[in-house]
């Protein structure tokens, strides 16, 4: 009989709810071992855990995080609230021998991030981070074209995450605002770092800018009222590798007409890789060979020759969605749970990709490269 574990999700809003969905999904999805149970919603907003309980099928709801904390029905904790809130709930979590399931970035600040993973590694429980665009089938087959060689030595990494949810001064001040929030560097900035490091490796030193655009918000839609800004809304950084090629970062949430910007090209000396998340089906191939009148990027559409796209859909061509890559985020978390296989991203790689973010906003603000070996271990931001 397949073995069940408990799930308590807290925070009922989008990503709660792309979790909630992943974790209904993942069993039929795929053959996994054990099954995720929906125990208990946690939210500060008792109406919203209560409505969410009944439509995404939880067995109790709660407006208090810390009362699934104990619960022995409880074997993973899923963050899914507001940044600052990560570090608060997820040592809780650990410290009762809870697995962690927790959305990007890892925490508010650097020291923060190597609080949590430092108690994850100590009570050896698993963690699973939310950077989920790295589930999708065409970046494994990225990563591979890489990593054999097809397209030469790398010689440069162009990364951007860029939409425009921000754009509309009108829009009103939010969680992600404030200092804790974290700013674009962070919110956006976070998946294009894991991204790079996924693809090509560490990051070996930095050299960031950031600005914010909009100063300050309406405490409300339609207020007249307003409130400062206290984090960047775009960041731009060069960036080196460890294994020497350069490249530039970018993000931004002002980006005017962008919905899903995140686009990444790699350079090598044979060949080049180009993806948008706008078409996240598709991966740009191009290679030196045949005839240069001939030549040029080519399109590879995903289908069941990529793994795990065969368990969604039997047919090429016919497209995963964002849920679907939660949904194999799920499946990661839980075979990882049983013991089976660790693919992460965890809480170990959340810190790594902190390390990064911290050295851009301190290299943009001393105006100096940063080393990303200065970063960490207590070097708090
Ligand atoms: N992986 C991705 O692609 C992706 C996309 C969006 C957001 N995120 C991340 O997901 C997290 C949540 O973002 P969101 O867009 O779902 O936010 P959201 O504002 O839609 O939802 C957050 C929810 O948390 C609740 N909440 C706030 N404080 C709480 C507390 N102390 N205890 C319990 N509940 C609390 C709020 O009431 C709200 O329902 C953030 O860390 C964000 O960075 C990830």
């Amino acid at each position: 009989m397949t073995r069940s574990v408990g799930i308590a999700l807290v925070g009922a809003g989008a990503m709660g709810k792309a979790h909630s969905l992943a974790f209904r999904t993942v069993g039929g999805v795929f053959d996994l071992p054990i099954a995720p149970r929906l125990e208990v919603i946690a939210d500060v907003n008792e109406q919203l855990a209560a409505t969410a309980a009944g439509h995404w099928g939880y067995k109790r709801h709660t407006k208090d995080w810390r009362s699934v904390i104990a619960d022995p029905c409880v074997d993973i904790v899923d963050i899914t609230a507001p940044n600052r809130f990560h570090r608060e709930i997820a040592l809780a979590a650990i410290g009762a021998g809870k697995h962690v399931y927790c959305e990007k970035p890892l925490a508010a600040t650097l020291k923060e991030a190597e609080e949590m993973f430092r108690a994850a590694e100590k009570a050896a429980v698993t963690t699973q981070l939310g950077f989920n665009f790295l589930k999708n089938p065409m970046i494994d087959l990225a990563k591979n074209i890489i990593q054999s060689g097809e397209i030469g030595e790398i010689r440069s990494f162009r990364g951007i995450h860029a939409e425009d949810y921000m754009a509309d001064p009108t829009t009103p001040w939010s969680w992600r605002l404030d200092s804790q929030g974290g700013g674009v560097v962070e919110d956006l900035g976070s998946h294009i770092v894991c991204m790079a490091r996924h693809l090509l490796g560490p990051i070996s030193r930095v050299c960031g800018s950031l600005s914010t655009v909009i100063p300050s918000r309406p405490t409300a839609r339609g207020s007249t009222e307003s409130r400062d800004v206290q984090v960047d809304d775009v960041a731009h950084a060069l960036v080196q590798f460890d294994r020497g090629c350069h490249g530039t970062l970018e993000a931004s949430w002002v980006a005017t007409g962008r919905k899903m910007q995140l686009e990444f090209e790699v350079v090598g000396s044979h060949g080049s890789i180009a993806f948008t998340q706008e078409r996240f089906s598709e991966l740009q191939l191009f290679k030196l060979e045949g005839s240069q009148s001939r030549n040029g990027f080519r399109t590879i559409v995903a289908g069941p020759l990529h793994p795990p796209y065969g368990n969604f859909c039997v047919a090429t061509g016919h497209q995963l969605g964002f849920n679907d890559m939660k949904t194999i985020e799920a499946r990661d978390l839980l075979l990882s749970v049983a013991g089976i296989e660790h693919r992460g991203p965890d809480f170990r790689e959340g810190y790594e990709v902190q390390k990064v973010i911290a050295a851009i906003i301190s290299s943009s603000h001393d105006k100096k490269w940063v080393e990303i070996g200065q970063m960490g271990d207590s070097a708090a931001r």
